[in-house]
């Protein structure tokens, strides 16, 4: 079958044997028989290059429950194919606080540990419990605690020590009831909210301002095939800073420690000349150059071909070395 419907870059790649999965004990027999699998889950963070002869497994497991609360904070646990969105709206509605600045991030909720999705001052690290996971190898259903992950700026113990070692089944957050802690420092969400005259915000009020900014800046991936920031905001040296500062005084930058700087990706590859530049069909978005976009038919070797441009161009020019942030399949 074609995957281009099963990955918001909309590439369309062929895969030969397909699954969906629909409960943890359906993943745990398929394990019994087949463990080489290419896990598939909402496909929004990931770059695909060509057919797929493995197993492509589309793990489907829905469902919420509600473990413990009191007046203070409530306890869920949320399988793995529940669409994030849709999670952070019914948290909203149901006045639970703490994931409300992630609203509009594409994607299933089994796939936000993974790379610890964050936005506007936010990172859902912040409210995680614990990461259920089945063990590829014996089909053990284990639960990683919010230290075990290892959490750090878009990453976890996911991407690296336990890489295709796990499947995630489900993510338990802890979320606050009555009295929230609101993240509104982030610039445009103060802005958005100063301009609706808002000065007592609701968990509501900050999830829609959040939605209005991603959506004045972000491609929806239905329309326009994307996965968000395709780079990762790199972190440079305190003197590699001073000295670029020297040429652009104008440099974006957020100090992470006494000597490490935070830029944004979206800067340097703007600066670079890419930003809404189109090749063929894979482009930059014009309005956020960190985003690479399919505008219909590019292939996956299209797209990863410009960032590699991108990254030499933006090196060349800068001395920076950007990190691809999405999983590109190579
Ligand atoms: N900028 C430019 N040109 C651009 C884009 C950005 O100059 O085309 C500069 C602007 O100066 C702006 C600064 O970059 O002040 C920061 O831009 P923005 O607030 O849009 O955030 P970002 O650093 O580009 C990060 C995340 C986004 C997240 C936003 C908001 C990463 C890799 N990206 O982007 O995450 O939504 O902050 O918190 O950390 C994602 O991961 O898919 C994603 C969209």
């Amino acid at each position: 079958i074609s995957l281009k419907n099963y990955n918001t870059f909309g590439i369309a790649v062929n895969a030969k044997r397909f699954i969906s999965i629909n409960s943890v004990y359906e993943l745990q027999q398929l394990l019994k028989v087949e463990k080489k699998l290419f896990l598939l889950s909402g496909g929004s963070n990931m770059l695909l290059t060509r057919d797929i002869d493995t197993l492509v497994a589309h793990i489907d497991i829905k469902g919420l429950s509600i473990d413990t609360e009191n007046d203070k904070a409530i306890y869920l646990t949320v399988n793995a194919g529940e669409d994030w969105h849709e999670l952070v709206l019914w948290c909203v509605q149901n006045n639970y606080g703490g994931i409300e600045n992630l609203s509009l991030i594409p994607g299933n909720v089994g796939t936000c540990p993974i790379q610890n999705i964050g936005a506007y001052g936010v990172e859902v690290k912040d409210t995680i419990t614990k990461v259920e996971a089945l063990e590829i190898e014996t089909g053990k259903l284990v639960s990683f605690s919010n230290g075990a992950c290892n959490f750090g700026y878009r990453n976890s113990i996911f991407k690296h020590e336990v890489k295709g070692k796990y499947i995630i089944t489900a993510v338990s957050f802890k979320l606050t009831k009555n009295i929230h802690q609101l993240n509104t420092s982030y610039g445009t969400i103060e802005t958005e909210l100063t301009s609706k005259k808002i000065k007592d915000p609701t968990l509501k009020d900050v999830s829609d301002a959040v939605i209005a900014i991603r959506k004045s800046k972000l491609p929806d991936p239905k329309e326009i095939g994307n996965s968000g920031s395709f780079f990762k905001n790199p972190i440079i040296s305190k003197a590699l800073f001073l000295e670029l500062q020297k040429e652009n005084p104008s440099i974006p930058n957020y100090p992470i420690s006494e000597t490490e700087i935070k830029i944004p990706a979206g800067w340097l590859v703007e600066q670079s000349g890419y930003k809404g530049k189109r090749f063929g069909d894979a482009g930059v978005h014009e309005k956020q150059a960190l985003v690479l976009v399919n505008y219909g038919n590019a292939t996956g070797k299209e797209i990863h071909a410009l960032a590699k441009k991108i990254q030499a161009s933006v090196y060349s020019n800068y001395q920076i070395s950007l990190e691809i942030e999405v999983n590109v399949m190579l």
